[in-house]
Protein backbone atom coordinates (compact mmCIF):
# COMPACT_ATOMS: atom_id res chain seq x y z
CA UNK A 1 0.00 0.00 0.00
CA UNK A 2 1.05 3.33 -1.02
CA UNK A 3 0.35 6.01 1.45
CA UNK A 4 -2.59 5.72 3.68
CA UNK A 5 -5.13 3.05 3.35
CA UNK A 6 -8.52 3.83 3.62
CA UNK A 7 -11.09 1.90 5.16
CA UNK A 8 -14.72 3.19 5.26
CA UNK A 9 -16.74 1.36 8.35
CA UNK A 10 -20.52 0.84 7.90
CA UNK A 11 -21.76 -0.04 11.29
CA UNK A 12 -24.86 -1.94 11.45
CA UNK A 13 -27.17 -1.61 14.08
CA UNK A 14 -29.38 -4.43 15.30
CA UNK A 15 -31.53 -3.31 18.49
CA UNK A 16 -34.25 -4.86 20.49
CA UNK A 17 -34.12 -2.00 23.47
CA UNK A 18 -33.87 1.62 23.33
CA UNK A 19 -29.96 0.98 25.04
CA UNK A 20 -28.59 -1.35 22.19
CA UNK A 21 -29.60 1.43 19.59
CA UNK A 22 -26.35 3.21 20.65
CA UNK A 23 -26.07 7.11 18.93
CA UNK A 24 -23.71 7.93 15.96
CA UNK A 25 -21.51 9.90 18.84
CA UNK A 26 -20.75 6.62 20.41
CA UNK A 27 -20.05 4.77 16.81
CA UNK A 28 -17.47 8.13 15.86
CA UNK A 29 -15.88 7.25 19.21
CA UNK A 30 -15.03 3.81 18.16
CA UNK A 31 -13.82 5.30 15.01
CA UNK A 32 -11.60 7.55 16.60
CA UNK A 33 -9.99 4.22 18.89
CA UNK A 34 -9.84 2.56 15.66
CA UNK A 35 -7.73 5.66 14.26
CA UNK A 36 -5.79 6.13 17.37
CA UNK A 37 -4.49 2.32 17.95
CA UNK A 38 -4.03 1.71 14.66
CA UNK A 39 -1.64 4.23 13.81
CA UNK A 40 0.19 3.56 17.29
CA UNK A 41 -1.15 7.74 17.96
CA UNK A 42 -3.20 5.94 21.49
CA UNK A 43 -2.92 8.52 24.46
CA UNK A 44 -2.72 6.01 27.13
CA UNK A 45 0.56 4.63 25.12
CA UNK A 46 3.21 3.60 28.27
CA UNK A 47 6.41 4.05 27.03
CA UNK A 48 8.66 2.66 29.41
CA UNK A 49 7.15 -1.02 28.66
CA UNK A 50 9.85 -3.36 27.69
CA UNK A 51 8.43 -3.29 24.29
CA UNK A 52 8.79 -0.10 23.59
CA UNK A 53 11.38 -0.77 20.72
CA UNK A 54 9.34 -3.55 18.73
CA UNK A 55 5.88 -0.79 19.09
CA UNK A 56 4.02 -0.19 15.28
CA UNK A 57 1.32 1.52 13.64
CA UNK A 58 0.05 1.03 10.79
CA UNK A 59 -0.69 3.90 8.13
CA UNK A 60 -4.69 3.65 7.60
CA UNK A 61 -7.51 5.67 8.22
CA UNK A 62 -10.88 4.15 9.26
CA UNK A 63 -13.90 6.51 8.03
CA UNK A 64 -17.45 6.14 9.54
CA UNK A 65 -19.12 5.65 5.78
CA UNK A 66 -22.91 4.87 6.53
CA UNK A 67 -25.32 3.79 9.88
CA UNK A 68 -27.55 0.89 9.18
CA UNK A 69 -30.44 0.46 11.60
CA UNK A 70 -32.79 -1.92 12.08
CA UNK A 71 -35.38 -2.66 15.24
CA UNK A 72 -35.46 -6.74 15.99
CA UNK A 73 -37.11 -9.07 18.57
CA UNK A 74 -33.78 -10.94 19.32
CA UNK A 75 -32.58 -10.32 22.56
CA UNK A 76 -28.99 -11.95 21.81
CA UNK A 77 -27.87 -13.41 18.11
CA UNK A 78 -25.04 -15.19 19.37
CA UNK A 79 -21.87 -16.09 16.70
CA UNK A 80 -23.27 -18.27 13.82
CA UNK A 81 -23.27 -14.91 11.30
CA UNK A 82 -27.73 -15.18 11.95
CA UNK A 83 -27.08 -10.81 12.32
CA UNK A 84 -25.25 -10.64 8.52
CA UNK A 85 -28.58 -12.05 6.72
CA UNK A 86 -31.34 -10.22 6.35
CA UNK A 87 -33.46 -13.46 5.81
CA UNK A 88 -32.43 -14.15 9.27
CA UNK A 89 -33.70 -10.83 10.54
CA UNK A 90 -30.20 -9.72 10.36
CA UNK A 91 -28.50 -6.70 7.92
CA UNK A 92 -26.62 -8.11 4.94
CA UNK A 93 -23.09 -6.47 4.42
CA UNK A 94 -22.51 -3.36 2.02
CA UNK A 95 -19.84 -3.52 -0.43
CA UNK A 96 -17.91 -5.90 1.77
CA UNK A 97 -15.19 -5.91 -0.48
CA UNK A 98 -14.29 -2.21 -0.55
CA UNK A 99 -15.76 -1.34 3.34
CA UNK A 100 -15.33 -2.97 6.35
CA UNK A 101 -18.66 -3.71 7.88
CA UNK A 102 -18.89 -3.38 11.58
CA UNK A 103 -22.71 -5.12 12.88
CA UNK A 104 -23.37 -3.62 16.61
CA UNK A 105 -25.55 -6.49 18.41
CA UNK A 106 -26.30 -8.06 21.72
CA UNK A 107 -23.66 -11.70 21.13
CA UNK A 108 -24.65 -13.15 24.25
CA UNK A 109 -22.99 -16.01 26.12
CA UNK A 110 -20.38 -13.66 27.49
CA UNK A 111 -18.50 -12.73 23.84
CA UNK A 112 -17.24 -9.19 23.26
CA UNK A 113 -17.23 -9.78 19.67
CA UNK A 114 -16.02 -12.00 16.77
CA UNK A 115 -14.29 -11.61 13.46
CA UNK A 116 -14.02 -13.19 10.40
CA UNK A 117 -10.11 -13.66 8.78
CA UNK A 118 -9.18 -12.78 5.42
CA UNK A 119 -10.06 -15.71 2.73
CA UNK A 120 -13.35 -15.76 4.12
CA UNK A 121 -17.42 -15.36 1.97
CA UNK A 122 -17.74 -11.90 1.43
CA UNK A 123 -21.65 -12.24 2.09
CA UNK A 124 -20.10 -12.54 6.35
CA UNK A 125 -17.21 -10.56 6.07
CA UNK A 126 -16.51 -8.04 8.85
CA UNK A 127 -16.58 -8.09 12.79
CA UNK A 128 -19.58 -8.10 15.25
CA UNK A 129 -19.09 -5.87 18.34
CA UNK A 130 -21.88 -5.73 21.76
CA UNK A 131 -23.02 -2.63 21.47
CA UNK A 132 -21.75 -2.30 25.24
CA UNK A 133 -18.33 -3.02 24.16
CA UNK A 134 -18.15 -0.49 20.86
CA UNK A 135 -17.14 3.25 21.41
CA UNK A 136 -16.11 5.49 24.60
CA UNK A 137 -18.85 7.07 25.31
CA UNK A 138 -22.86 6.20 25.70
CA UNK A 139 -23.41 2.74 27.45
CA UNK A 140 -19.89 1.46 26.97
CA UNK A 141 -19.25 -0.62 29.58
CA UNK A 142 -16.04 -1.21 31.99
CA UNK A 143 -13.98 -2.85 32.26
CA UNK A 144 -14.41 -2.75 28.19
CA UNK A 145 -15.45 0.98 27.69
CA UNK A 146 -12.34 1.92 25.54
CA UNK A 147 -12.94 0.36 22.18
CA UNK A 148 -10.69 -2.35 22.18
CA UNK A 149 -12.48 -5.21 21.62
CA UNK A 150 -13.00 -3.81 17.97
CA UNK A 151 -8.92 -3.05 17.06
CA UNK A 152 -8.64 -6.42 18.63
CA UNK A 153 -11.17 -8.04 16.44
CA UNK A 154 -10.23 -5.80 13.37
CA UNK A 155 -6.89 -7.00 14.18
CA UNK A 156 -8.27 -10.49 13.57
CA UNK A 157 -10.15 -9.30 9.99
CA UNK A 158 -6.29 -8.07 9.12
CA UNK A 159 -5.27 -11.63 9.89
CA UNK A 160 -3.49 -11.43 13.14
CA UNK A 161 -3.83 -14.59 15.46
CA UNK A 162 -4.26 -14.17 19.06
CA UNK A 163 -0.87 -13.75 21.04
CA UNK A 164 -0.99 -16.66 22.30
CA UNK A 165 -1.36 -18.76 19.43
CA UNK A 166 -4.62 -20.59 20.39
CA UNK A 167 -2.48 -23.04 22.75
CA UNK A 168 -0.67 -23.73 26.09
CA UNK A 169 3.04 -21.75 24.43
CA UNK A 170 1.08 -21.77 20.59
CA UNK A 171 2.66 -19.52 17.72
CA UNK A 172 1.07 -17.00 16.71
CA UNK A 173 3.00 -16.51 13.51
CA UNK A 174 4.66 -12.81 14.39
CA UNK A 175 8.44 -13.01 15.10
CA UNK A 176 8.72 -10.14 17.45
CA UNK A 177 5.58 -11.08 19.91
CA UNK A 178 6.65 -13.41 23.09
CA UNK A 179 5.76 -16.97 23.54
CA UNK A 180 2.51 -17.09 25.91
CA UNK A 181 1.44 -19.96 27.61
CA UNK A 182 -2.13 -18.91 27.69
CA UNK A 183 -4.50 -16.07 27.22
CA UNK A 184 -4.42 -13.26 30.09
CA UNK A 185 -7.07 -11.09 31.23
CA UNK A 186 -7.34 -8.43 33.86
CA UNK A 187 -4.39 -6.29 34.17
CA UNK A 188 -1.57 -8.44 34.82
CA UNK A 189 1.14 -7.35 36.93
CA UNK A 190 4.45 -5.41 35.47
CA UNK A 191 6.76 -8.18 35.10
CA UNK A 192 4.37 -11.12 34.57
CA UNK A 193 6.56 -13.72 32.68
CA UNK A 194 5.21 -16.78 30.37
CA UNK A 195 5.71 -20.15 31.91
CA UNK A 196 7.07 -21.07 28.31
CA UNK A 197 10.72 -21.77 27.26
CA UNK A 198 13.29 -19.41 28.74
CA UNK A 199 10.47 -18.02 30.68
CA UNK A 200 10.19 -14.82 28.37
CA UNK A 201 7.95 -11.17 29.60
CA UNK A 202 4.64 -11.22 28.55
CA UNK A 203 3.26 -8.82 25.91
CA UNK A 204 -0.17 -8.25 27.89
CA UNK A 205 -0.91 -5.07 26.85
CA UNK A 206 -1.13 -6.20 22.65
CA UNK A 207 -4.30 -5.61 21.76
CA UNK A 208 -4.53 -9.33 20.58
CA UNK A 209 -4.39 -10.70 24.22
CA UNK A 210 -7.08 -10.80 26.52
CA UNK A 211 -6.42 -7.79 29.01
CA UNK A 212 -8.77 -5.18 30.31
CA UNK A 213 -9.35 -2.81 28.08
CA UNK A 214 -7.28 0.04 29.86
CA UNK A 215 -4.50 -2.61 29.55
CA UNK A 216 -3.90 -3.50 26.46
CA UNK A 217 -1.89 -0.31 24.55
CA UNK A 218 -0.12 -1.77 21.34
CA UNK A 219 0.20 -3.65 18.24
CA UNK A 220 4.00 -4.89 17.53
CA UNK A 221 5.65 -4.28 14.39
CA UNK A 222 5.75 -7.41 13.09
CA UNK A 223 2.24 -7.47 13.71
CA UNK A 224 2.18 -4.34 11.31
CA UNK A 225 3.63 -6.62 8.73
CA UNK A 226 1.47 -9.29 9.01
CA UNK A 227 -1.56 -6.73 8.37
CA UNK A 228 0.16 -4.62 5.96
CA UNK A 229 0.84 -7.65 3.71
CA UNK A 230 -2.73 -8.65 4.06
CA UNK A 231 -3.82 -5.43 1.90
CA UNK A 232 -0.55 -5.88 -0.27
CA UNK A 233 -1.68 -6.81 -4.26
CA UNK A 234 -1.09 -9.95 -3.46
CA UNK A 235 -2.75 -10.16 -0.01
CA UNK A 236 -6.25 -11.38 0.68
CA UNK A 237 -7.58 -7.91 1.44
CA UNK A 238 -6.19 -5.82 -1.74
CA UNK A 239 -9.48 -4.96 -2.88
CA UNK A 240 -9.15 -2.39 -0.07
CA UNK A 241 -6.20 -1.02 -1.70
N1 LIG B 1 -13.20 -12.09 21.07
C1 LIG B 1 -12.86 -11.67 22.40
C2 LIG B 1 -13.98 -12.08 23.34
O1 LIG B 1 -15.14 -11.98 22.97
C3 LIG B 1 -12.62 -10.18 22.48
C4 LIG B 1 -11.68 -9.77 23.52
C5 LIG B 1 -11.52 -8.27 23.55
N2 LIG B 1 -10.72 -7.82 24.66
C6 LIG B 1 -10.83 -6.60 25.20
N3 LIG B 1 -10.05 -6.21 26.19
N4 LIG B 1 -11.70 -5.74 24.76
O2 LIG B 1 -13.74 -12.50 24.44
ZN1 LIG C 1 -9.80 -12.75 19.46
CA1 LIG D 1 5.32 -14.64 18.52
Amino acid sequence: VNGVLEIPVVFNVLYKTGSENITDAQLQSQITVLNNDFNATNADYVSNNPFNSVRGGLKVKFTLDGVNRKATTKASWGTNDAMKKSSQGGINPTSPTTKLNYWVCTIGGGILGYAQFPGGSSATDGVVIDSKYTGTSGTASYPFNKGRTATHEVGHWMNLRHIWGDANCGNDQVADTPTHNAANSGVPAVGHRSTCSGQPLEMYMNYMDYTDDRGMYMFSKGQVSRMSAAFASSGPRSSFR
